[in-house]
């Protein structure tokens, strides 16, 4: 098997935008996106080759220590965008709208996307839903900001779903995303991300779409993938679905590490003298 990256020219683009992740779907070159939410850690992710940062409200949970997505506002967003978008030279940066910033009308929704994008100078926002937030994509697109879907497990909707599971393992409930999936693509999306459905579903919509899906327990079916950043380096300890791979342990080598600091702390053996003025 080939060593050699199967996407050099990817490597090379300076800047990523939505033309090149369309681009990417249209020569089956797999986008990676991951979650940032500050600006040191986004700075290793974007130099890395990070197709895609998203500011999830995940940092809900992960940075607030929050159960649920919901407690997150558009101020909370804006700021962790802005400590991303310092950070990066080459990634696009995707922001998501939090739960209560774009429900209640298609014009609240847009003052919300334009405060993300003047404040932050995010790329794209992302908000969560089918065909209730149709008109709501159409406004956003139409003035000018681009909007990534997002469809099946939709955290902030987690009350009227009850459970993490898996969704759309029913035909009902399959049909209707196939639905969604189409209908955010005719109103102006340029990528859903399709969350924690059945990898066989997730390989029609996106067989089905011309614009890319990036699939979270989706299977690999989907144009690109996501994962939280803190679940992926081993961070987050104590949630371990089986679509989350390790791809590093942190929080065994981060408390290590500080374990050695401490020891030499109480030891006198830091800081020696080559560490001291
Ligand atoms: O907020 C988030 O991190 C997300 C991803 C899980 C897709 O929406």
């Amino acid at each position: 098997m080939s060593t050699e990256p199967a996407t050099p020219d990817v490597a090379e683009v300076p800047r990523v935008t939505t033309k090149t992740l369309q681009e990417m779907k249209e020569a089956g070159v797999p986008i990676a996106m991951l979650t940032a939410y500050d600006y040191t850690s986004a700075r290793i992710l974007d130099r890395a080759g990070t197709d895609v940062l998203l500011v999830g409200d995940s940092a809900s949970n992960v940075m607030a220590g929050n159960e649920t997505t919901l407690p997150m506002t558009l101020d909370h967003m804006i700021y962790h965008a802005q400590c991303v978008v310092r950070a990066i030279d080459r990634s696009l940066v995707v922001v998501d709208l939090p739960f209560g910033t774009y429900q209640g009308d298609s014009k609240e929704a847009l003052v919300s996307a334009i405060r993300v994008m003047k404040e932050a100078g995010a790329h794209a926002v992302k908000l969560e839903g089918g065909q209730p937030v149709v008109e709501t994509v159409e406004r956003i697109v139409t003035a000018g900001i681009p909007v990534m879907g997002h469809l099946g497990l939709t955290p902030q909707s987690i009350y009227n779903f009850g459970t993490y599971k898996v969704r759309a393992r029913e035909d009902d409930e399959a049909q209707a995303l196939k639905r969604d999936a189409k209908r955010l693509e005719e109103a102006g999306c340029f990528a859903v991300v399709l969350e924690k459905i059945p990898a066989e579903l997730a390989q029609h919509v996106t067989a089905s779409l011309t614009i890319p899906t990036i699939g979270i327990g989706a299977g690999a079916g989907c144009d690109g993938q996501v994962l939280v950043t803190h679940d992926a380096l081993g961070l987050t300890t104590d949630f371990n679905p089986r679509f989350v791979r390790h791809y590093a342990e942190l929080a065994d080598t981060i408390t290590d590490a500080v374990q050695d600091y401490i020891h030499d702390v109480r030891e006198r053996s830091f800081p020696s003298d080559a560490e001291s003025y």
